[in-house]
Parts: structure tokens; sequence; C-alpha cells
């Protein structure tokens, strides 16, 4: 007799899942609200920041900024610098604007309805379901790595990741498997789950929910899942830049608009002739963006008197800073820990002559 190939039962699979959730789920600050703003900062922060790291950012931004209103009226260097650490600052510019919208297009009130969540800038549709689901209990799966990893074990689909319709498919996939019920419970046990159990490497199986249905846990090819052909194109990028000093003090200048670092602080990236002499020596700091590899140097340029500094300060309009007043800005990484290092040699200027 000819056996046929059963259909998962999804529906069991997603209860199965709200059951392992009840359990074991994190506890975590922005579970504890229903707050669409507060869910909203949670969501955005945590786009291309681990949990553990983003935890006491998340507490130190809602306490700083704890409404839409609040956050609208605050200017733009106190919203970088409540972002200061976590890099990706575009995310930050791209909160104040969205909450500046809010004020204007939703009366202050933060939207309910998916689409009008989507229209906010800076949110994607992970972003808008996340909220949808999380704040508003609307059946929308937010899917992201996590989803595509736990799916494609799960049912050994081999779909291409990496493919632009990735995010249909596996929405399709979690819709079939979402109760009707407890929304934002089920996205966020897929979130646990693909970050503690189902992790890309050396998953914790045995302590999985559904190791008695995973087929790919059942036929031992759980690393070949999620398939993805396509890796991210990273390219190298030289930065070449001059801390310009005299006894502490140095110059900086905020980034334009720009494809990195948008609104962060840097040293000045040129030098006239006549002070390039004052060069002392150079550091190469390798440092990793998603798209970019960065090869960075930072020249270290001594002034040997304050007229010569203060003189080259007012010709090129750079801004005069010291390390205490640079903590009240935002520095990319590198540059950021460039300055820590600095500011630590106590011997800054015994190294002069
Ligand atoms: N990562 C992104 N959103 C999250 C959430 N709501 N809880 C835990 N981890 C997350």
């Amino acid at each position: 007799m000819k056996t046929k190939k059963q259909k998962p039962d999804f529906l069991h699979l997603g209860i199965k899942l709200l059951n392992w959730f009840k359990l074991n789920s994190r506890d975590l600050p922005w579970r504890k609200t229903k707050d669409p703003y507060k869910i909203w900062i949670c969501e955005i922060l945590l786009q291309q920041t681990q949990v553990k790291q983003g935890l006491n950012h998340y507490l130190k931004f809602v306490e700083k900024f704890p409404n839409v209103k609040n956050l609208a009226e605050a200017n733009e260097d106190e919203v970088l610098l409540y972002w200061k650490g976590l890099g990706y600052y575009s995310r930050a510019i791209n909160l104040h604007k969205a909450a500046k919208q809010i004020m204007l297009d939703f009366n202050g009130k933060f939207p309910e309805n998916y689409t009008e969540i989507l229209s906010l800038k800076g949110v994607g549709k992970y972003t808008a379901a996340a909220i949808a689901s999380i704040a508003f209990e609307q059946k929308f799966p937010a899917v992201d790595g996590n989803f595509y990893r736990v799916l494609s074990r799960l049912f050994a689909d081999d779909f291409d990741v990496s493919r632009t319709n990735a995010f249909q498919y596996f929405s399709e996939l979690a819709l079939l498997m979402m109760p009707e019920y407890h929304i934002g419970n089920f996205n966020e046990a897929m979130m646990d789950l693909g970050s503690e159990i189902c992790k890309p490497k050396n998953p914790f199986c045995e302590a999985c929910p559904f190791n008695e249905e995973c087929l790919a846990f059942k036929s031992g090819t759980i690393n070949n899942y999620p398939v993805k052909t396509k890796k991210t194109k990273v390219t190298d990028l030289e930065l070449n830049y001059f801390f310009i000093n005299y006894k502490g003090e140095f110059l900086i200048q905020q980034r334009k608009d720009d494809f990195i670092w948008k609104k962060l602080y840097e040293f000045p990236t040129e030098i006239s002739e006549n002070i390039n002499k004052y060069i002392r020596r150079s550091t190469l700091i390798s440092h990793k963006l998603t798209h970019k590899n960065l090869k960075i140097t930072i020249n270290d340029v001594q002034c040997p008197d304050l007229k010569i500094f203060k003189k080259y300060a007012k010709e090129t309009n750079f801004e005069i800073s010291d390390f205490e007043e640079s903590k009240q800005k935002s520095f990319p990484k590198p540059l950021q820990s460039y300055l820590e290092k600095m500011e630590k040699k106590e011997d800054f200027q015994a190294e002069l002559f």
C-alpha cells in the first residue's frame, strides 16, 4: 500500500511554540509593556544589536525620552548621544524623524494600523509586523533571520533566504502556524527560540520544543539550513584622519549626510602642508561594517604651540574639543576607541619632542 506523505499540522506546531514560550520566555523590560512607543524603540534598537548589549541602552533611552512627544522635541545631537556606543546611528536619526512624523501626521498618537506603522521613517516590514503584533495583537509574522532559520530547519525547506521574496515566502509559512490569539507572543517566541535554542551554530536541539517534528534534526541536516546562496557583498574602504591636537584639545567636525556615519563627529580628513610636518605617528585600525571593511589611518598631529593650533582651527572652521566635551558627542566606534586610548595616555604631551 502506498503511504501518503503527511502534511504537517501547522497550527499544532504554533500552539506548541506558545506553550514552550509560557515556560521559557526571557524576562525583558519591553515585555512588561504594551506601549507601542516603547516596543518601537526596542525593535529599532535590537535590529543590529544583541539583547544583552542593548538592554541598558533601552532603559536609559526610554527613561530620557519616555514618549513620542519628548523624543520629537529633543534635539538631534541629544538623541544621538543616547545612542552612543550602539553604532548604526541612522537608526537614531530615523527614530527622531519618525517621532516628529507621529506628532504631525498622527496627532502625537502612535499609529495602530500596520500600513500606517510601516509609513514611519526607518520602519520596515519586520519592525511594522513586530509592533503591530506585540502592541496591538494584529496577525503579522515578524519574519527575521530567526524565522528563516527555525522554519527552514523545521520543514527542511531549502527555499533560498537570499531571494527577494524570502520574506513573503516565510511569512506565509509562519501564518499557517500562527494561532488567532497571542500573536505578539508567537512572534517573540520565535525570536527566543531562534536566538536561544535554534542558534546558527551548535543549536540546542535536545531542548527544542520541535525536536520530534523537526525534519532537519531527524535527518541530521541541521547545518544545511537555512539555504543562502548570495553572500552580502563587502568592499574595502580606506579612511584617513588627522588628530590635530595641542595639550588635550583637538579638532573635530560633524559629518554631513553621507553613506556611513551620517551626522556623527569625526576628525578632519585633510590637512594643509604647513602643519602636516607635525605628524608624530600614524595608527592603523581595521573596522568591519555590514557592507564595508574599513581601513582607517589616524595621524596624530601634535601642534608645537597653542598659537599654531588656534590659527589652524580658525582658518579651517573645525571645532575645538577636548576629551571631556567629546563625551557629549557621538563618534563612530573606531574613533571613539582611539579617543579613549589617547585620553588614557598620561604622557599625552610628554611624547612631543
Ligand atoms: N529581538 C528583536 N525584537 C525582540 C524582542 N521583542 N524580544 C527579544 N528579542 C528581540
